[in-house]
């Protein structure tokens, strides 16, 4: 397993807002989790990230204990989180994001890291001299993935990369998260309110209301969002 997740609590300060979560993920699966909003997802993702000490429980990744270990060792170890909204430096070109999310890299692996996020987004290459802030939403969100991609990770938590775009945009963006799982065959915890483009997607898909799994399982084809409602 590359991920397991024993009993999490976590919350803010005196708020509690995970409730004893646990899962895991095999090696090169997709992970689809929806839920309704303030479920705690994002909270999930930081938790599992180590921007969040959980008050509770056990991470496992790769079946070493990283519970609350602090996020630039697990970008070190292979794990990339894509926060919720922006995830990049408005104000620095694509390159100098790129450049800055490379931390502790040499350069040749730099260069290398950037082409083959330039092969999966040949836009950001084009732009490469632009200031983040200035691209499109949906380059931006491509930017923002890119970014996830420079230590190339063998887990990915990604936080609701379709937000706020254009449907035909969501469609680019979900391809490229396909392709990057077909490349790199690494594992993605995707939290996605868009339960058709999970479903495409993702093998699994857990779906959590107040801060505990409902559900967890295989994600079938014929699986519609009405069946599911009834978690919710
Ligand atoms: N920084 C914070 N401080 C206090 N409460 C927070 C904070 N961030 C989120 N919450 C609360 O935690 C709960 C879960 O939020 P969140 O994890 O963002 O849910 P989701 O991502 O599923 O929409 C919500 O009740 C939300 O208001
Ligand atoms: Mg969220």
């Amino acid at each position: 397993m590359i991920l397991e997740v024993k009993n999490l609590v976590s919350g803010y300060q005196n708020k509690r807002v995970l409730h004893g979560l646990a899962f895991g993920m095999e090696d090169g699966e997709v992970v689809g989790t929806i839920g309704h909003n303030g479920g705690g997802k994002t909270t999930l993702l930081k938790t599992l990230f180590g921007l969040l000490s959980p008050w509770e429980g056990q991470v496992f990744f790769r079946g070493h204990e990283i519970t609350g270990r602090k996020p630039g060792f697990n970008v070190k170890e292979g794990i990339a989180y894509m926060p919720q909204g922006q995830g990049l430096f408005p104000d620095l070109t694509v390159m100098e994001n790129l450049e800055i999310s490379s931390f502790g890299l040499d350069p040749q692996t730099l260069k290398k890291r950037s082409q083959q996020v330039f092969e999966l987004f040949p836009i950001l290459e084009e732009r490469k001299r632009q200031r983040a802030g200035t691209l499109s939403g949906g380059e931006q969100r491509m930017m923002s993935v890119g970014l996830t991609l420079m230590h190339e990770p063998t887990l990915m938590f990604l936080d609701e990369p379709s937000l706020g775009l254009a449907p035909r945009i969501v469609q680019l963006v979900m391809e490229n998260i396909i392709e990057i799982n077909r490349r790199f065959k690494n594992s993605i915890l995707l939290v996605e309110q868009n339960f058709e483009q999970v479903k495409r997607i993702a093998g699994k898909i857990i779906v959590i209301k107040l801060g505990q799994i409902v559900f967890s399982g295989v994600l079938d084809p014929s699986m519609d969002k009405r069946k599911l409602w009834k978690y919710f």
